[in-house]
């Protein structure tokens, strides 16, 4: 999936962050890089938001300042990725093309003065950014500091979807392109409801807000514009850069699992090493959760190749509504809990905090108060822990089960008009993905389209939309030996929203062994009773439901779980069904936790995926194996005591104490002791 030739080796583990020293006046900077220095940073992302110093008027260029510091740095040992400066545009950019500014789907124009004001399909804006990154890229190509190109910053963050009028000429050149005649949008569309009939492409608009919910086929379409439109704008700074320094992997920092707007599927075909940027919901007290599936998620889109943490932060960020600070030890756990699941680089955004701008309450490598802080203290034995762990590159995490994700179905589920507002993309993969974390069995996530056959297990939580061939994968999957879980509302629609008929979920029902007649959601906080179906085998107990249940009869499949009342009374909540040489499980209700456990463990059993024994509940375990079979075994302990687990090698690093890390040498036989909040990585040595 990813390149192979050009590849980012820094001889250590990448650590470092967003450097911005523009915001400084140059007497800081011989600090920065001696303080970098004192840290064990040996990376950092240069220039993101510098367009406006390196070209302050139109075509009239100043690369005195970025040539110093690239110079500062070099001379220093520390490498440099640098950025195309695109994602702010200068002010003169804007005040000379006013109609670059984006439109939201209300048809309000959005102004200059924060970032991202640019429509991702004004040929104005994509002139003048392909002109700063051909300058750019020819001032610096082969300078030995550059060791990865950095293009934009987060595209989409901000603006994903613009509806100027600009975009419509987009949309319909895409409509065009994807449909070749009019009729063939209107079959697609099912434009014969709401009498939405099309005589030409050119009568197609952008799906604004409408007197009521627009056509979903409409919807799903300019979703997939709107990642096409950002991605056409990646592709052509990416060929500029290649074109001038073919040797230099590119790249540039995905929100995987963050946010929705793109289709990371097929943006991860285009870049050299897959970036990603993760942030901790502030709200929740659970985030490594959230954090491992990020993750695993961006290891899956690198293709089980190793990948970078472009940013996360040392401590809180400053756009959420309350900004929670990470306790001691937190950093070092989020950061090495990104290397477990395959990260071979820790970034930060950013090096050293802001004293201005809307970002200046934002935690930071070197904070405010300066090298006198809990932060600087950690973020320096933080350093001094990755130097320790260099062994661990290239080593690849394994999994034996994946969980299908798929951005088609993320936007179709977030249309209108669903027999539940409680059909969400993520609660359902959330739901899953937990009941692996917690067992301590790791996952991959996959497209419905790739080849599965390396997995014991595939789990479709939120499947929604599905295609005829991603059926015929997940068919061809069973009948050849592999097991299925499948989830409600997973194998409904076709690529355009449209009901694949028969009796639901019709795409998948012939491997399911189940027809449904009808959907019966349930009320909001209504539960039902589930009662274990007397063959439904080892450890299944009666449990609860809420959210869903469905008027379902068995075509085949046997029933493990039953509705006790409610709407779907006496109705298959879960069922298996055995296909070819391999079995398929339907999970018709959302099952209370303990359930849905137990229907998974048997599931596992039944696809013979190993489960782990002898874990401690708070213990975060994940396996990294090198290619001379050497296995780095990383164990984080989250909970509030000691927890004891079973283990095995030699211990080479404790971290996350808050007061820094050092390195372990003791052999461990047998059970491994991991104090509250601590992390420890073994090494099992090849035999
Ligand atoms: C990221 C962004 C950075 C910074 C950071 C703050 O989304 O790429 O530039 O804004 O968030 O958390």
């Amino acid at each position: 999936m990813t390149h192979t030739t050009r590849r980012l080796d820094l001889g250590a583990i990448a650590y470092g962050g967003d450097y911005n020293p523009e915001q400084w006046p140059e007497e800081v900077w011989e600090e920065d890089v001696a303080l970098m220095r004192e840290a064990g940073v040996n990376l950092v992302s240069l220039g993101i938001f510098s367009w406006a110093r390196l070209e302050p008027r139109p075509g009239e260029f100043d690369f005195g300042p970025l040539d110093r510091i690239i110079e500062l740095l070099h001379a220093n040992g520390i490498r440099i990725d640098l950025a195309t400066p695109t994602a702010s545009a200068p002010a003169w950019f804007l005040a000379a093309n006013p109609t670059v500014r984006p439109v939201t789907a209300d048809g309000r124009v959005l102004g200059y003065g924060a970032r991202q004001t640019y429509c991702p399909s004004s040929p104005e804006y994509a002139a003048a950014a392909a002109r700063i990154t051909s300058e750019l890229a020819r001032r610096y190509a082969g300078h030995p500091a550059i060791v990865l190109w950095h293009i934009h910053n987060e595209y989409g963050c901000h603006v994903s979807r613009c509806y100027c009028e600009q975009s419509v000429l987009a949309f319909r050149e895409w409509l065009t392109d994807r449909y070749k005649t009019v009729e063939a949008l209107n079959a697609a569309w099912g434009t014969a409801f709401w009498g939405q009939h099309y005589g030409g492409f050119d009568e197609v608009d952008a799906p604004r807000d409408a007197p009521t919910e627009p056509n979903p086929a409409q919807q799903l379409d300019f979703r997939r514009f709107s990642s096409d439109a950002l991605l056409r704008l990646y592709r052509a700074e990416r060929d500029i850069v290649r074109a001038l320094d073919p040797d230099v992997p590119i790249t540039t920092n995905f929100m995987a699992g963050l946010s929705d707007n793109l289709d990371l599927w097929d943006w991860a075909r285009e870049v050299d090493l897959v970036a990603t940027d993760h942030y901790l919901s502030a709200a929740k007290t659970d985030n490594q959760i959230g954090l491992a599936l990020s993750a695993d998620l961006t290891r899956s889109l690198a293709g089980g190749e190793p990948w970078l943490l472009m940013e996360h932060s040392t401590s809180a960020v400053n756009w959420q509504a309350r900004n929670i600070a990470k306790r001691p030890g937190e950093m070092a756990r989020n950061s090495l809990a990104h290397v477990a699941r395959g990260a071979d680089g820790v970034l930060f955004f950013q090096w050293r905090a802001s004293r201005a701008g809307a970002e200046k309450y934002h935690s930071a490598m070197l904070p405010h108060a300066g090298t006198g802080t809990r932060l600087w203290r950690e973020v320096t034995a933080l350093g001094a822990d990755l130097a320790a762990l260099g062994g661990l590159r290239g080593s690849r995490v394994r999994a034996e089960v994946a969980l299908v994700w798929d951005w088609e179905s993320c936007w179709g589920l977030q249309l209108g008009f669903k027999p539940t507002v409680d059909l969400d993309f993520r609660e359902r993969i959330d739901a899953y993905y937990e009941r692996f974390w917690r067992a301590g069995i790791t996952v991959d996530f996959v497209h419905p389209g790739a080849d599965l056959s390396g997995y014991r297990l595939v789990v479709a939580p939120s499947m929604y939309v599905t295609r005829t061939a991603w059926a015929e994968n997940l068919r061809g999957y069973v009948r050849d030996g592999g097991t299925l879980v499948a989830s409600y509302f997973t194998g409904i629609v076709d690529e355009n929203d449209a009901v694949h008929l028969g009796g639901y979920p019709g795409a998948l029902r012939d491997i399911l062994g189940v027809r449904g007649e009808e959907f019966l959601p349930l009320r909001e906080g209504e539960q039902t009773g589930l009662a274990a179906d007397s063959d439904a085998g080892a450890g299944i107990r009666d449990g609860r439901a809420t959210r869903w249940a469905e008027d379902l009869a068995l075509d085949g499949a046997s029933a493990v779980l039953r509705h006790a009342d409610g709407p779907a009374a006496g109705r298959p909540a879960v069922t298996r069904h055995g296909f070819g040489a391999g079995a398929a499980w339907y999970v018709a209700t959302a099952p209370d936790p303990a359930t849905l456990d137990a229907v998974l463990r048997a599931a596992c059993a039944d696809a013979g995926v190993r489960q782990p024994s002898g874990q401690a509940e708070d213990v975060e375990r994940v396996r990294r194996t090198a290619d001379d079979g050497t296995v780095f075994d990383v164990l984080i302990n989250h909970g509030p005591a000691e927890a004891v687990v079973e283990a095995q090698g030699r211990e080479l690093l404790r971290a996350g104490g808050g007061a820094g890390g050092e390195s372990g040498d003791g052999a461990v036989d047998g059970r491994l002791s991991v104090p509250a909040g601590e992390v420890r990585v073994l090494v099992i040595d090849p035999r």
